[in-house]
């Protein structure tokens, strides 16, 4: 059965990337742009760029304006209860790091810092490596067969030497919600702090981070829609006083002399320098445009294409599915079959998904894999994209076997 996207038409990229007979189904990587999204960047360069926070003159105003406008729509997105909750990174990536680095002087030897086996090498490395600088030990909470964190193991694992709880809300290899929601009680009842790594999970319907009721929250405004080079951090006020400040320069410095200085707290002692001020504007931008969206059709259009994606895979023999993705995307292996050797026929043929390790190789050495085929959908996919995917995929099988 078809199933159109509503909202194909506000991505001019599909239909130039269909144009070059490209389908793209790479999405956990990162997002084409919606129209809304080039109109707000062309604006902004067209009429004026300017420094945020620090020029008294019109453009620079009016920079400011836009750029505090966003703080607030993420605060929005987010329902985060302030907008100076809301520190504007360069990534997901360097929001995790700028914790890592941040919190490192709450932490003792011998502290525990917990993270699952799932982790994304954003939400492992800056953990392993504040670990090992600061003589901390790395608990890592095993998963079940369907690809969740284990909560029985992590009931054993959380208890209180642990400090801190770092988990992903949604895995962008298995593609299965966490169980968040008991994972954070359990951490918060040890007294630990909580951070979520909604790179993978802000994309899919809407996040109430009050309710979520965690420490840290971190995305990357590319996966969602929006422009790259920006990422957000978001924190609890009590959380964000935590924070030590990790980077030095411009704009974050209340008072500073040449032997010693003072700083302004969240957001703008944590945004150094000149941030991504079109990327910000642009990422405000983005979120109106999807604001505007039904969001209840935007959830069934993807729960729809993911079915349809789930039932093409398990209709292909020696197709073999990692974990039990729910929404979103699917990795796979295929018997017999190296995925590099598959992940070239696919390409050859226009078609544009990730194979590999997905920047989560222990995960995909605990699978015993040194890598899969990730199909990943966005909101302008629709059904067409994923027969040729499968007329594709039959193809390339073909020739391999
Ligand atoms: C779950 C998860 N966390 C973190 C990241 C890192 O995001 P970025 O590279 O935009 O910083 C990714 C990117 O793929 C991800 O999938």
């Amino acid at each position: 059965m078809f199933q159109p996207s509503p909202w194909r038409a506000d991505f001019p990229a599909i239909a130039a990337l269909q144009r070059q007979h490209q389908t793209y189904l790479d999405n956990a990587a990162t997002t084409q742009k919606p129209q809304a999204l080039l109109d707000a960047l062309a604006h902004y360069y067209q009429h004026g760029a300017a420094n945020v926070h620090r020029a008294q003159h019109l453009p620079g105003a009016l920079a400011t304006q836009a750029f505090e406008a966003s703080r607030e729509k993420v605060a929005q997105w987010l329902n985060a209860a302030s907008p100076s909750q809301v520190i504007f990174t360069h990534g997901a990536t360097s929001a995790l790091n700028l914790l890592a680095y941040g919190l490192q002087g709450q932490f003792q030897a011998g502290d525990e810092i917990a993270v699952s086996a799932l982790e994304h090498h954003a939400n492992l490395l800056p953990w392993q490596q504040l670990a090992l600088r600061a003589g901390l030990k790395l608990v890592v909470l095993p998963l079940t067969a369907a690809g969740l964190i284990d909560l029985e193991a992590a009931r054993q694992l959380i208890g209180p030497r642990t400090r801190l709880l770092a988990v992903s809300q949604l895995s962008n290899v298995l593609g299965a919600w966490q169980p968040l929601e008991a994972l954070l009680a359990l951490a918060k009842a040890h007294g630990a702090l909580t951070v979520v790594d909604g790179a993978q999970g802000v994309v899919h319907g809407r996040h109430d981070v009050q309710r979520l009721g965690c420490d840290f929250y971190v995305f990357s405004s590319h996966k969602l829609y929006g422009p790259d080079g920006v990422g957000v951090l978001y924190g609890r006020s009590e959380a964000l006083g935590k924070l030590a400040h990790w980077q030095f320069g411009g704009e974050m410095v209340h008072v500073a002399d040449y032997h010693s200085a003072s700083f302004h707290p969240a957001p703008l002692g944590f945004e150094a320098g000149t941030p991504p001020v079109a990327g910000v504007i642009g990422l405000g931008a983005t979120l109106d445009y999807l604001a505007s969206l039904d969001q209840a059709a935007v959830i069934a259009h993807e729960q729809a294409l993911h079915g349809l994606l789930l039932r093409g895979l398990h209709d292909r023999e020696g197709v073999r599915l990692l974990g039990e993705p729910k929404l979103a995307l699917a990795s796979f292996v295929v018997e017999g079959v190296h995925n590099a050797d598959l992940a070239h026929l696919l390409t050859e043929q226009g078609i544009a998904v990730r194979a590999g390790h997905h920047c989560a190789m222990p995960l995909l050495k605990g699978l015993g894999l040194a890598g899969a085929i990730r199909v990943s959908l966005g909101l302008y996919n629709d059904s067409d994209d994923l027969q040729r995917f499968f007329e594709a995929l039959d193809k390339a099988l073909e020739m391999l076997r």
